[in-house]
C-alpha cells in the first residue's frame, strides 16, 4: 500500500488530472490539499471531457473517496455548482464519495473583486491571476481574518461575521474606486450553497488518520505546479499556496512519515499561463502547439505560453518535492518535429548554472543552454507499450528524465485514460 503525493513539477497544467484518473485504478482515496478553483484538471473518460476545479479528479471512478482538505480555499457557490455540473453528466456525488474539510477557508465575493482590482492596479506588472480570489482568500487566512467552512455551517453567527468582513473589505474596495458590496445579497447565495454542502462537511483529518491506519491507499492530488509555489516558485509570479509536496501534509493533516512516495508530473515540453519569467519560452513552438488546437487554459481559456523542456527547472522540482518517479505527458505533441531542444543548464553573466536562481529578475536574465535531440516523426497516440515507441522517442524520454534526476514511470501519448504507457 503506497500513499503517494502527486505534484506538478513545472508551472501547472502538466496533465495531473489525466494521471490521477489513471492512478485511481488503484488508489482508494484522493485528497486535494491546496489551491482553489484556479485549478483546472482535465480528464477524458469514455469520450466525455470533464474539467475539475475543486473536486478531486478521483470523483470519476466509482468507489473512490474524494477529500477536499483543510488547505484548500473554496468558493462555496462554485463548489456547489461543480457538484451539480457533475451530476448533470451522470456522475454520482454523495457524502459516500466526497468529503469537505470544516477547516477549509472560504473564497468570498470580495476576494474575487480584490483579486481583479489589484491586478488592474498593477498594470503591466500584473501577475495574470485566474481572478478567482485565491490570493486575497489565502491572505485573509494568514492574517487570521478568514472565514471557514465551519463558520458557514452556523448561519446565524456566519451572518454577523460576514457583515463585519464585508464592511472592512468595502473600505478597501473604495480605495480602488469600487462600489460597496451588499452583505445581505451575498448571504442569500452563500446560505443556499451552505445547505447544499452541509452533508459533505466533516473533520477530514480524523477520517484520513483512520484511513491511514486501515492501510487504505491515498493519492494526494497536487494543484498548480512547483514554480507557482508561494515559497519556491518565481515569486511574485506565483499562486498563494504551497503547491509542492510539503503542502500535501499541512493541507490534509496527514503527517510526512505516512507518505511513501512522490510522483512528479511533467509535460514533454513546458507551458506557463500568466506572467513571469520562463527561460525556455519559444514562439514557433507555441504557434505549432496552438495550431494543433492544444495548450489553451482549462480554467480561463487563455493561450498558454509554450517552450522547450527545461531540465534545470525539473531537477530543482525534484529536490524540493523529493520526486521518486516521473510521469511525462503530451509526448505526442512533439511527434512532428525533426529535432527537439532540451535545456540542460542556464547561463547567467557568463556562469553556467545547474539550478534556477530564486530572484525572478535573475531568472528572467538566464539564457537556456540547449542540447538538441533527434525527433521521431511518427504518431505515438495509438502506442500502448514502451517497446513499441520509436527509438528516438524512448531516447528522448530516457534523457529528459535522467537529466531531471528521477525515474520514468509513466508516459502519456494522449488525453484519454487508455493512452498511457506504464513502465
Ligand atoms: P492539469 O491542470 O495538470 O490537470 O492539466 P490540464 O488539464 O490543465 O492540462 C493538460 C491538458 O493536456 C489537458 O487538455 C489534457 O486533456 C491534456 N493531456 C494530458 N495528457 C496528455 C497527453 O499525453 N497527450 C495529449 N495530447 N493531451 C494530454
Ligand atoms: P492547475 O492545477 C496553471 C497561475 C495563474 C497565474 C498565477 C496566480 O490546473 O495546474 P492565481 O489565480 O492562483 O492567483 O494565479 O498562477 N495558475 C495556474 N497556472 N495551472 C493552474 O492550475 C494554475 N492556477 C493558477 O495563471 O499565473
Ligand atoms: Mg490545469
Amino acid at each position: 500500500m503506497a500513499n503517494t503525493i502527486l505534484v506538478g513539477a513545472q508551472w501547472g497544467d502538466e496533465g495531473k488530472g489525466k494521471i490521477i484518473d489513471f492512478l485511481t485504478d488503484h488508489a482508494q482515496i484522493v485528497v486535494r490539499s491546496q489551491g482553489g478553483n484556479n485549478a483546472g484538471h482535465t480528464v477524458i473518460v469514455g469520450g466525455t471531457k470533464y474539467v475539475l476545479h475543486l473536486i478531486p479528479s478521483g470523483i470519476l471512478r466509482p468507489g473512490t473517496l474524494c477529500v477536499i482538505g483543510n488547505g484548500v480555499v473554496l468558493d462555496p457557490v462554485a463548489v456547489a455548482g461543480e457538484i451539480e455540473g457533475l451530476r448533470s453528466k451522470g456522475i454520482a456525488v454523495t457524502p459516500e464519495n466526497l468529503m469537505i474539510s470544516d477547516a477549509a477557508h472560504l473564497v468570498l465575493p470580495y476576494h474575487r473583486q480584490l483579486d481583479e482590482a489589484r491586478e488592474l492596479a498593477k498594470g503591466s506588472g500584473k501577475i495574470g491571476t485566474t481572478k478567482r480570489g485565491i490570493g486575497p482568500a489565502y491572505g485573509d487566512k494568514i492574517a487570521r481574518v478568514g472565514l471557514r467552512m465551519a463558520d458557514l455551517m452556523h448561519p446565524d453567527v456566519f451572518a454577523e461575521k460576514l457583515a463585519a468582513r464585508v464592511a472592512e473589505n468595502n473600505a478597501v474596495l473604495a480605495g480602488y474606486g469600487l462600489p460597496a458590496l451588499d452583505a445581505a445579497a451575498m448571504l442569500k447565495d452563500l446560505l443556499a450553497a451552505a445547505e447544499a454542502l452541509r452533508p459533505f462537511v466533516a473533520n477530514t483529518v480524523v477520517y484520513l488518520h483512520k484511513a491511514v491506519s486501515e492501510k487504505k491507499e491515498i493519492l494526494f492530488e497536487g494543484a498548480q505546479g512547483t514554480f507557482l509555489d508561494i515559497d519556491h516558485g518565481t515569486y511574485p509570479y506565483v499562486t498563494s499556496s504551497n503547491t509542492t509536496a510539503g503542502g500535501a501534509c499541512t493541507g490534509s493533516g496527514v503527517p510526512p512519515n505516512r507518505i511513501d512516495r512522490v510522483l512528479g508530473v511533467i509535460k514533454a515540453y513546458t507551458t506557463r499561463v500568466g506572467e513571469g519569467p520562463f527561460p525556455t519560452e519559444d514562439g514557433p513552438l507555441s504557434d505549432m502547439l496552438h495550431g494543433m488546437g492544444r495548450e489553451y487554459g482549462s480554467t480561463t481559456g487563455r493561450a498558454r505560453r509554450c517552450g522547450w523542456f527545461d531540465a534545470v527547472a525539473v531537477r530543482y522540482a525534484g529536490m524540493i518535492n523529493g520526486i521518486d518517479d516521473l510521469a511525462v505527458t503530451n509526448l505526442d505533441g512533439l511527434d512532428s518535429l525533426d529535432s527537439i531542444k532540451v535545456c540542460t543548464h542556464y547561463r547567467l553573466n557568463g556562469a553556467l548554472l545547474e539550478t534556477p536562481p530564486m530572484d525572478y529578475t535573475q531568472l528572467a536574465a538566464c539564457e537556456p543552454v540547449y542540447t538538441e535531440l533527434p525527433g521521431w516523426k511518427t504518431p505515438t497516440e495509438t502506442i500502448r507499450r514502451w517497446e513499441e515507441l520509436p527509438a528516438n522517442a524512448r531516447d528522448y524520454l530516457t534523457k529528459i528524465t535522467e537529466w531531471s534526476g528521477a525515474k520514468l514511470k509513466i508516459a502519456s501519448v494522449g488525453p484519454n485514460r487508455e493512452q498511457t504507457i506504464l513502465l
